[in-house]
């Protein structure tokens, strides 16, 4: 008996894990455990031995189990001791502040322009950056063979093997956008549309993913003179400063007839970018009389309205009013330069509130 003692007491206080206080319980005091089997000698016992052997057995059974769970019990506390050590954390320690962003100008100039057109009564419309070539050419008087199409530098999306349909493509300007409001709107048409546009070209004032807003106005009686009112209105109010030039300059667009790009002057002197002053002409945006066949494609009569449509650059918008020297920083996503040129998020631009502060 003290033999049985010796060996299970010491065998359960040595378990390592809850298998092993198992393994020994059942070799111990499960149905056929040495414990057990002692027990089931009891009956062949004479009387005088079974009183003395049944306590004694019975005390090293409960003696037994006793030891089990105080063994099962120091083993929770030793695992769970083990997790408060290795996941200790001290929840004193100041906290890691995230880098904070601002405004970044394209979204600034994206407002600015918004809130200018908005006061002459322009809504905002849109339309998908991945565009059917229709939209993107052929609607805008741009068919296959135009030499038009060469000179957008269009970034094409790729069909499925066998599929000959002409590929989609990034869209080259939002005047795509033009014929979407035509179609869904119907004329009289009052609406500026601003969103990425991609072509494939990069240098100092060229990436290959820009900005432009797109404008357009059709009525009955719609002209050039109002066309060069509203630039010229746009731009005193969005540069907020006095001395603006502007050149309207006789061009060409498939989309529009007849055509003018509006060139603004400004100095690079010292690699600074200067507005109305200088001998540098920045081009900043191509303009027109909606051409007829543009009309009829958005599902407008040429005989019964006609309108004006404008594409600028929101980036050189940005660059030109802020100073900014190269465009290719502003999509490196720096934090250094965002914190430099960026703006703060409670201040909206608005034409009561102010613009840019
Ligand atoms: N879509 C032209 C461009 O990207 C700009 C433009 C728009 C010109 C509308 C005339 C009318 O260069």
């Amino acid at each position: 008996m003290d033999d049985l003692r010796q060996k299970y007491l010491g065998a359960i206080a040595g378990a390592a894990d809850e298998a092993a206080l198992e393994e020994l319980r059942v070799q111990a005091v499960g149905k056929k455990g040495e414990i057990s089997l002692k027990m089931r000698e009891l009956g062949k016992m004479s009387p005088e031995e079974r009183q003395i052997m049944g306590p004694r057995l019975n005390a090293l059974k409960d003696e037994i189990n006793s030891a089990l769970s105080a063994q099962k019990a120091a083993l929770g506390d030793a695992a769970l001791n083990e997790r408060l050590r290795a996941e200790w954390l001290d929840v004193t320690l100041p906290g890691r502040p995230r880098p904070r962003g601002t405004i970044h100008p394209v979204s600034q100039v994206t407002e600015e322009v918004t809130a200018i057109f908005a006061d002459m009564g322009f809504a905002v419309a849109e339309g998908p950056q991945i565009e059917s070539d229709w939209f993107n050419f052929d609607a805008l008087n741009i068919p296959p063979e135009h030499p038009a199409r060469q000179e957008h530098d269009t970034f094409f999306m790729s069909r499925a093997e066998g599929d000959d349909r002409p590929p989609h493509v990034l869209r080259t300007h939002t005047s795509p956008v033009q014929i979407r409001a035509m179609q869904d709107q119907g004329a009289p048409i009052r609406v500026i549309a601003p969103g990425r546009v991609y072509r494939c070209d990069y240098d100092q004032t060229h990436t290959p993913m820009f900005h432009q807003v797109e404008g357009l106005a059709i009525d009955r009686d719609i002209s050039m003179a109002n066309l060069k009112w509203v630039l010229e209105e746009f731009c005193r109010a969005f540069f907020e400063v006095d001395n603006v030039e502007l050149r309207f300059r006789a061009s060409h667009f498939p989309f529009t007839e007849p055509s003018a790009e509006v060139d603004i002057r400004c100095s690079w002197d010292g690699g600074a970018l200067k507005l109305g002053e200088g001998d540098d002409w920045m081009e900043i945006l191509g303009s027109g009389m909606v051409h007829p066949k543009v009309l009829k494609a958005g599902g407008i009569d040429p005989d019964q309205w006609q309108g004006f449509a404008f594409g600028m650059g929101i980036d050189r918008l940005a660059m030109l009013k802020y100073g900014i020297p190269d465009l290719r920083a502003f999509f490196d996503s720096d934090l250094r330069w965002l914190r430099h040129y960026g703006f703060s998020a409670l201040d909206m631009p608005t034409l009561h509130g102010g613009l840019s502060r």
